[in-house]
């Protein structure tokens, strides 16, 4: 009976080890690090740090200074959704909100996968350097 005790204890603790591991790493904190390498693997086939618009079809726009443009939230939202923004901006008047940038179109160009929060924030802190 002792024993059984025992490893039940065992396993809880490993669980809750287990638990707060998986948390701390999905949480973290946002970096900078984090951030250029992120924008390296999942942006700059599509934006330059310059102000020079990516060539090709579905180039987007050069991000120098777009931390001054756009506000944080704004940022936030369009990194983790840009087809909602999108939307949103077509429901509004969207071509005046994306300058002369954008094309008539239906989608945006850009692809996003899945980012975490502190992956999104991390990629703004990169983002607030072009400058
Ligand atoms: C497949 C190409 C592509 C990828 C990948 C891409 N984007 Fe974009 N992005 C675009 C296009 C194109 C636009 C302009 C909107 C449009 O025409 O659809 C844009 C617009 C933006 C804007 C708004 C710029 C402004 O001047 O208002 C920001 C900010 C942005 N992208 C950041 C990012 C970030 C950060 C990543 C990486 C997580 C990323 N983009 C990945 C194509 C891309």
């Amino acid at each position: 009976m002792k024993k059984l005790s025992l490893v039940i204890l065992a396993v809880f603790a490993l669980t809750v080890g287990i638990t707060a591991t998986a948390q701390a790493k999905a949480k973290g904190t946002p970096s900078l690090e984090k951030g250029e390498e992120l924008f390296t693997k999942r942006c700059s086939i599509c934006h330059t740090k310059t102000g020079e618009k990516m060539s090709g079809p579905g180039g987007g726009p050069g991000l120098l200074g777009v931390a001054a443009r756009r506000n944080h939230d704004w940022l936030v939202e369009w990194i983790s959704n840009p087809n909602k923004v999108f939307k949103e901006m077509q429901d509004e008047t969207i071509k005046m909100k994306l300058e002369q940038q954008i094309q008539d179109k239906e989608k945006t160009s850009m692809i996003s996968k899945k980012l975490t929060p502190v992956q999104v924030e991390s990629i703004i802190l990169y983002l607030n350097t072009f400058k």
